[in-house]
């Protein structure tokens, strides 16, 4: 019989995991509500074309990611690889420009791309996305940017970095991008053969190279932050007020350039170390010609899209690190002591105090073994000395400390 396995890249969600999932959602939901976000949830399926046009199609997701197929009635449908293009279809699909001049919308769900599977990349992965359509007000950008950063810390993830840049507007960065292209011109044969490739198609991507030969022609190159025109520097300098006023760390990186090809003026990115290769939780930036680009009016929208496995990759980390929880673990050697830790242990639970034992004698390394792996903050060992003092030798498992305590005394020293 064959034994079926899930497809590579697309996971199980299993309740050990689905509390972390509970909370990512739980408290992104709250604080979309709490800023006037609105949920929207579009199709898994959609056009193809859609993704093409919308994300562009010579970047690499249109290129090499997507899931694309003919349905029965011979239509190429895709799979979404991201959330934005279905957003923005549905924008314009239901005229939601026409009910108000600025529409907020946040979404969660999965997406499809077809990358080789990592720690942290998935072929089915989930996002949480923002989008504030109908202004190109930078109060916009700094607020999607504050709602991500305090998701973030609300989580009590501490370990992190944005980063920041403008990358200007469509002309600012097609002349940028034509004295780019010089430079790594006159660099061509240090480059490697992908970033070779990246000349023609689009240069800005050859930032994104990790390769040391890449990197080190990458460190001379012009930067767009010093070819932007006098409105994108006021709109980048306003932003960054806006962030500072509200208390949001930032780094500004001219090399963050994102690998979707519908952005332009503020770019973002928030990485975390502890993530290893793939270390970015969430991206996003401006996209002011996208809604026009896929049919409907000129409207100027800025949004990002957060990775849940890698945010939940994070608070599994933080779980591991969690304090340990009050309670008492009985640890015990022989038959008598077993029946006594019994006791004791329905005592701790009547009192409404957390607390566990073994079902049959086991070696003192695998009870304490157990005793960690349940977070017990104390630990009372019942050895031969023990039961003849009628006592617990009590070992609170923060401090290592170790005290004699009897029976009698035990419920006020763990409660
Ligand atoms: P993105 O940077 O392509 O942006 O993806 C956003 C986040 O999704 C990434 O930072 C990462 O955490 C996560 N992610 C991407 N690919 C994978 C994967 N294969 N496995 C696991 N996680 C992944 C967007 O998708 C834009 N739609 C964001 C946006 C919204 N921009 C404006 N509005």
């Amino acid at each position: 019989m064959k034994k079926y396995q899930s497809l590579t890249g697309m996971n199980d969600l299993l309740p050990e995991q689905a509390r972390h999932w509970h909370k990512l959602e739980n408290t992104a939901r709250e604080l979309f509500h709490l800023y006037g976000y609105g949920e929207v949830r579009t199709p898994l399926l959609e056009d193809t074309s859609l993704f093409a046009r919308g994300i562009g199609s010579e970047s690499q997701v249109v290129q090499k990611e997507m899931y694309t197929f003919d349905d029965k009635g011979g239509d190429s449908v895709t799979l979404r690889p991201e959330g934005t293009a279905g957003v923005v279809r549905s924008y314009i699909q239901n005229s939601l420009y026409a009910q108000d001049a600025i529409t907020k919308l946040y979404y969660m769900g999965p997406m499809f791309r077809y990358e080789r599977p990592q720690k942290g990349r998935l072929r089915q992965f989930h996002q949480i996305g923002l989008e504030i359509l109908g202004t190109d007000s930078p109060q916009a950008d700094s607020e999607v940017i504050v709602v991500l950063d305090r998701l973030i810390q609300k989580l009590g993830i501490k370990n992190y970095t944005l980063d920041l840049n403008s990358i200007g507007t469509a002309e600012e960065r097609a002349q940028y991008v034509e004295k780019l292209k010089a430079y790594f011109e006159a660099h061509k044969n240090d480059l490697s053969e992908e970033s070779q490739n990246r000349l023609n198609t689009n240069p800005l991507r050859i930032f994104d190279s990790k390769l040391r030969e890449d990197q080190k022609i990458c460190k001379d190159a012009p930067l767009i932050l010093d070819h932007l025109g006098e409105e994108s520097q006021a709109h980048f300098a306003a932003v960054q007020a806006d962030l500072k006023a509200a208390g949001v760390k930032f780094n500004i990186n001219p090399k963050i350039v994102r690998g979707l090809d519908y952005y332009e003026k503020t770019a973002f990115e928030f990485t975390s170390p502890d993530l290893g290769s793939q270390s970015a939780i969430a991206g996003g930036g401006r996209y002011n010609k996208l809604v026009e680009e896929l049919g409907g009016p000129n409207t100027p929208a800025i949004g990002f899209g957060l990775g849940c496995e890698r945010v939940v990759l994070l608070l599994e980390q933080l779980a591991a690190e969690e304090v340990v929880q009050n309670g008492v673990y009985f640890v015990f050697f022989d038959e008598a002591s077993h029946q006594k830790a019994k006791e004791l242990t329905q005592m701790c639970r009547d009192a409404g105090v957390r607390s566990e034992l073994g079902y049959e004698v086991k070696s003192f390394k695998s009870q304490m073994r157990r005793a960690n792996k349940f977070g017990f903050s104390h630990v009372a060992l019942l050895g031969e000395d023990e039961m003849s003092k009628q006592s617990v030798a009590l070992k609170d498992m923060l401090s290592g400390d170790q005290s004699l305590v009897s029976w009698d005394e035990l419920l006020n020293k763990v409660s």
